[in-house]
Formats: structure tokens, C-alpha cells, sequence
């Protein structure tokens, strides 16, 4: 009955798609939850309908995270905020390279590092780090998402090493394909890009839904204390993994 160990929770990237409905699990549970993301104005409607507690920070802003939530005590930390781009190596451009490492990567370890210590003193914890299919298989994709993905499955195992002897746990949550605003978002964030990218993405497709990704959190944080959900991989029936390109000369 792990969730009745638990107090807290700092869900990041909670102003919309995963990161909001998972955040709203934790709340439905029980737990404090604080949440974290850019938009103020969103959080603030996730605070009224759940009761959890916003904090509107970049982070890619190192010294922003560590004054808005390095002070927390968190029992349960989801580090669901990512960035994707169009396009790969050969189309990026600087921004896009650094955003991507900033948010997906360098963000994730840095808030991963204020927290962590907390949970060790109190021998107690538990990290839900979001992922991606793109982390584990090749396929059409930017080069930068797929590279920090794949540093998010290692930290996630890395993170067990780390903390060897202390009732703290860690899960990957590994999606594939899920309907939320981040095609839109790659595609410029305009109205017209989220639903151009509706119709690309998700129109005539079975995807995952955030529904989904709460269920893999919930079962991941309900499991008897002894056990460790290391990995969930969820994927659309209708959705493979890798795939193997032949182009022709
Ligand atoms: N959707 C999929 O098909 C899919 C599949 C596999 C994995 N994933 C991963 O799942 C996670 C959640 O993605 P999603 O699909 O729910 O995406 P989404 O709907 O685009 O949400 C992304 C979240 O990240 C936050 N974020 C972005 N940049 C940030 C920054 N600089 N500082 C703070 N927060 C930031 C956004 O909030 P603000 O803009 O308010 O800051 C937003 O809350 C991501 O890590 C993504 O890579 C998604």
C-alpha cells in the first residue's frame, strides 16, 4: 500500500497532457502535489480543480529550479516535462539542439539532484521518470530527442545504483505514441499547428491516451513496498517499435 507511505509529490511539466493528469492521480490519492511548468495560468486551473500547488518555473533555469523547488520535501518526484522538435541533426537548429538537452536532459538531473538527497535522508522515495519509445528504438525522429530519451532510461537505471540500500524507487515510465499538445507544440504551438498536427498524429489513429500513462503510474506507485516497477513500456496496439528503412539508390 505504497501510496499510503507517501505524503508528497512534485509532478514537472503539469500544465497540460501527462504531466497534468498524472498530477491529478497523485491528488485523487491523496498526496500534496506540487506542480511545476511555464504557464500560469494553466497551473492555476490545475491547482482549483485538485488542490495541488503550482509553481510556475523554466527548467532550464537552473538557479530558478533550485530557489522555486530545491527547498521541497518530496516523497514521490515525476519527471514528466519534455521537449521535442521537427526534423533531426542535419535540420536543427542551435535553439533547438539546447532546448532540447536543456529541458529533457540537463532539467530532469538537475531538479533530480536537488530532490534525491530528501528521500535518501528519509529513507523514502519514490522517481517516475517519463521517457519515450524513441529513447530504445530508431526511427524517424530529431536526433536530440531520441539521444536525451536514451539518457533518461540509463539515469533511470543509474538512479537505482545510486541510492542501493534505501527504500527508494524507481520507474521509467516508456510511452509510445500518446494524444496530448506535443506534435502541436513541435509544429509551432499556434491553433493551427495543434490541429494541422491532429490531423497528422492522431486522426484514424488508436494512440495512447494520458488515461493510460496514469493507470502505468498508479500500478508502478501501488505495488507492495518490496517491489521495484523498473520499466512499463506501453505502446498502441497499432503501433510497432524500430522498423527497419531499405532506401533504394
Ligand atoms: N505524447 C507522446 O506521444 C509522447 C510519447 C513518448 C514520450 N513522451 C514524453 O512524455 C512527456 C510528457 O509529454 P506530453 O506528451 O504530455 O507533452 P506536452 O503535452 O507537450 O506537455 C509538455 C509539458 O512540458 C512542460 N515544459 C516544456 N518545456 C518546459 C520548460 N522549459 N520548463 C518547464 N516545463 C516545461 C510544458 O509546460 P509549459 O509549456 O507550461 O512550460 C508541458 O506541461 C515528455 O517528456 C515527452 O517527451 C511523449
Amino acid at each position: 500500500m505504497p501510496f499510503t507511505d507517501y505524503k508528497t509529490a512534485l509532478v514537472t511539466g503539469a500544465s497540460t497532457g501527462m504531466g497534468a493528469a498524472i498530477a491529478e492521480l497523485l491528488a485523487k490519492r491523496g498526496l500534496m502535489v506540487h506542480v511545476a511548468a511555464r504557464n500560469e495560468e494553466r497551473l492555476k486551473e490545475l491547482a482549483e480543480r485538485s488542490g495541488a500547488i503550482p509553481h510556475t518555473v523554466d527548467l532550464t533555469d537552473t538557479a530558478a529550479v533550485a530557489a522555486e523547488l530545491g527547498g521541497l520535501e518530496v516523497d514521490v518526484l515525476v519527471n514528466c516535462a519534455g521537449v521535442s522538435r521537427p526534423g533531426n541533426i542535419l535540420s536543427s537548429s542551435e535553439e533547438d539542439l539546447d532546448e532540447i538537452i536543456d529541458v529533457n536532459l540537463r532539467g530532469l538531473l538537475q531538479l533530480t539532484r536537488l530532490i534525491l538527497p530528501g528521500m535518501v535522508n528519509r529513507d523514502l522515495g519514490h522517481v517516475i521518470n517519463i521517457s519515450s519509445i524513441a529513447g530504445l528504438y530508431n526511427f524517424y525522429g530529431h536526433t536530440a530527442y531520441h539521444a536525451t530519451k536514451a539518457a533518461v532510461h540509463q539515469i533511470s537505471r543509474q538512479l537505482r545504483n545510486d541510492t542501493v540500500g534505501k527504500r527508494i524507487r524507481v520507474t521509467e515510465i516508456c510511452p509510445g505514441r500518446v494524444e496530448t499538445e506535443i506534435f502541436g507544440r513541435n509544429m509551432g504551438g499556434t491553433p493551427e499547428a495543434m490541429e494541422e498536427a491532429w490531423k497528422t498524429y492522431y486522426e484514424g489513429y488508436e494512440s495512447l491516451t494520458t488515461e493510460d500513462i496514469v493507470n502505468a503510474v498508479d500500478y508502478a506507485i501501488e505495488t507492495p513496498r518490496h517491489v521495484n516497477v523498473g520499466m512499463i513500456e506501453l505502446m498502441p496496439t497499432f503501433q510497432v517499435p524500430g522498423g527497419l528503412t531499405f532506401d533504394r539508390r
